[in-house]
Formats: structure tokens, sequence, C-alpha cells
């Protein structure tokens, strides 16, 4: 069953009305069948980035390691949810500290989220963290008057950073239902639960964020195959035959030959080129996907090691100047010892393939006529069925 986490920002330990509105949120996610769970974010000891740079620079951030910081147990049940709902008061029209410190925190969450993929522009441009990437978000922030429009905004460019897509926002002046007890004795308070129009927003939110778990605004197809994406409504680029494709897009045959990766020898090569030697399985995987990529080459060598060589490419996007190609082979050598392995510089392959960000693909090949690709994902077993069905007719 998918998961949407609440978190709750307020400061407040009682009569909190950010934190009810996230309730009333949940409640409407559960009712489209999602787990829930509302979390208080201040319930949490995180301690403040001292901004020692460990974490730019591939190490441990030494604040993990401190026995009174809770980031990691927060951060451990935040990687349980498909979605989140963010819900927090406005604090001097943004919000309250509480939400800034855990964001600055979000960099070195685990020892996941430092292996070699630290050097990509992604990670330093903002918050970081796996437990994010690709998911989907919703926010409700209450104002007693102004700043709710301020403090929805001021998280986004961070939000954008680690690609969670925030897919519902509402924002709203409550004083005559504020939780303070100075606002409480007045003869205009009323109780929050009777705050109808913040309950609707707050529902829609919830139901908003229910309804898109699994989607992801930045899964956009690659630039060859715009208007070919998921959610277009037409055929998923990548149960679509590459030569297919090709023929669509009023390209040559043999699109595969056009494409060149690196070896670790430095030399450039052309994917035609090496499936005319040999039967060709490759794993191709980003930095997110690599995890899953080594398990995969491996379950694939077993089974057809020998008839077929099983080689990774691994997908590198845009890098900052101060990282070289030799750093990044070092760092991805490691990954898959005992592999051959070759680099999809800038992502020229993968964007080509429309392979979404995070999403391995397996491209299998006996002639540079033949190349097939399938697409890896929460399916992994279908998808490897059918990648060992169609190995099977055209390796052995
Ligand atoms: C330190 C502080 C600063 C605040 N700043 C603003 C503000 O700039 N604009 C505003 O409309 N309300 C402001 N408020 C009021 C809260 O946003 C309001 O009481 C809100 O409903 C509290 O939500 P909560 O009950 O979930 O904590 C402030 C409250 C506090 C305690």
């Amino acid at each position: 069953m998918k998961k949407i986490i609440g978190l709750a920002g307020s400061m407040k330990k009682h009569h909190s009305s950010s934190e009810y509105l996230l309730s009333v949120a949940l409640e409407a996610a559960a009712e489209q069948g999602v787990q829930t769970e509302l979390l208080r974010l201040n319930d949490y000891n995180i301690l403040p980035c001292d901004g020692c740079g460990n974490c730019m620079n591939g190490k441990h951030c030494h604040l993990l390691k401190d026995p009174e910081d809770q980031l990691t147990e927060l951060y451990d049940k935040l990687k349980e949810a498909d979605g989140f709902v963010f819900a927090s008061p406005v604090y001097a029209l943004s919000l309250p500290a509480v939400w800034k410190n855990w964001i600055d925190r979000c960099e070195p969450c685990s020892d996941e989220d430092l292996d070699f993929e630290y050097y990509n522009y992604d990670r330093v441009a903002g918050v970081k963290g796996k437990a994010f990437t690709g998911k989907v978000a919703g926010q409700i922030v209450v104002a007693a008057g102004p700043g709710h429009e301020w403090a929805l905004a001021s998280l986004m460019p961070c939000f954008t950073a680690i690609k969670l897509s925030m897919i519902a926002s509402a924002g709203i002046s409550l004083i005559e239902y504020d939780g303070q007890p100075g606002i409480r004795k007045r003869s205009w308070s009323k109780p929050i639960e009777e705050a109808e129009e913040a309950k609707m927003m707050a529902r829609a939110v919830g139901m908003r964020v229910a309804s898109s778990l699994g989607f992801s605004y930045f899964d956009l197809p690659g630039q060859s195959g715009a208007g070919q994406g998921q959610g277009s409504g037409g055929q998923d680029p990548m149960e679509q035959d590459p030569m297919e494709q090709s023929r669509e897009h009023g390209m040559q045959a043999d699109p595969w030959s056009a494409f060149t990766v690196q070896n670790v020898k430095d030399e450039e090569i052309a994917l035609g080129e090496l499936a005319a030697e040999r039967p060709r399985i490759f794993v191709i995987g980003d930095q997110q996907a690599s995890v899953r990529c080594g398990p995969l080459l491996e379950q694939l060598e077993q089974q057809f090691g020998g008839k077929a060589a099983c080689a990774l490419i691994a997908r590198v996007g845009q890098l900052p100047h101060f990282i070289t190609h030799e750093f990044v082979k070092e760092k991805t050598g490691q990954t898959v010892p005992g592999f051959e392995l070759y680099y999809d510089w800038e992502d020229k392959l993968a964007s080509r393939c429309s392979l979404a960000p995070g999403q391995p693909a397996i491209l299998v090949g006996r002639s540079r006529e033949e190349w097939r690709l399938f697409a890896v994902d929460e399916a992994e077993g279908r998808e490897i069925g059918r990648v060992v069905d169609y190995l099977d007719e055209v390796v052995v």
C-alpha cells in the first residue's frame, strides 16, 4: 500500500491550526486507500548545520554521529513515504526556523546519499536526499494575516532542486480560528474544526497528493522523444521499439550506431559496433539507479554469461567544472567490480532513449539491427522476465 507522510512544522504542542489541517488532509488521502502517518518536525532534535563542508566532499556529516542528533531517525521514516504533505504556520512572513534548519541538514542524510553521486549538480544545488527525489508533495500554510503566499514559495527552490514534485499548495489566513490562548478568549474566536473553507483546501491537497503518487513532473522525456512521454496518453517510449521510434522521428534506420559510449580506456565506441562483435546485454543506469544496477548485472550474468557479454553503461549527467571524468571513473568502477564498464557522458544515450532519472534500463542486442530496450521500473520482476524471454529467444 502506498504511503503519505504528513510533516507538521508548528512550534505549538497544542491547538496548532496547521497540524489540524494536516490531519484533515491525511484523512482525505486515507479515504483514497492510502496509508498515512503524521510526524512532527519539532519532535526531532535536528542539530544545525555548521558548514563543515564534509558532505560536499563525499564525507559523512559529523553531526550524524552526534548522539543528540535525530536527523537519521526522521529521514528513515520519510524514506517509507511515497508522498508528503507539509504543513506549517507562518512566522515573520516565512516558515518557522525548524524548516530551514531541517532543509539545511538534508544534504548528507544517509550513507546511501553519499555514494558517488555527490559530484552531481543536483546535489550541490540545494536540498538533497533520496527520501524525496521523484516523489510528490503538497503543502499547507496557515497565517493569522499576511505571509502564507511567501511562506509557500520559500522552500520551493529547495524542493525543486531535489526533484520533489510540489503538486498542491494551500495558503490561508485564519486569525479567528487561531489556537493562541490570547485569541481563543476573544468573542470572535472560533474552533479550528469549524474552519470549513480551510478544511476544504486541506482535503483538496490531501486528495491531490494521494491521486498523484508515482507521478513526477521531472520525469520528462528526452529531447528527441518530446511529446511521447508518460502522461501524454501515448505509448510509453520505453515500451516502444527504438527502431520504430527512429522511423517516427524521421531518422535513419539503425539509430544505435549513431551513439557512442566511452570505455575505461578512453576509447569512444559506437554501440552498433559493439553488438556486431558479440551479443550484448547492457544495464544502463545513473547514479540513483546504481544500487540496483550491480545486482541486476549479476543476475543477467548468471543467466546469460558466456552466451552474451554483460556490461554496465553508467549515465553521467552534466558535471560541475571541478569534477573530472577520471574522478567519476574511479568512483563508478568501484560500484560494479569485475564488469565491463562504459560511460554515457552528458546522458546523451539515456535522453535519446527517454530514460527517466533513476530508472535503470536493459539494452540487449545480438546484432546492431536488433537492439531492444527494456525499462526496469517498479514492476521489476515482470520487466526482467521480459528481458529474459527475449534473451532466451535471441541469444541462446
Ligand atoms: C513568531 C511568530 C511570528 C508570526 N508571524 C506571522 C506573520 O508574519 N504573518 C501572519 O499572518 N501570522 C504570523 N504569525 C501567526 C501564525 O502564523 C498563526 O498563529 C498560525 O495560525 C499558527 O499556526 P499553528 O497553530 O499551526 O502554529 C506568527 C506567529 C508567531 C508565533
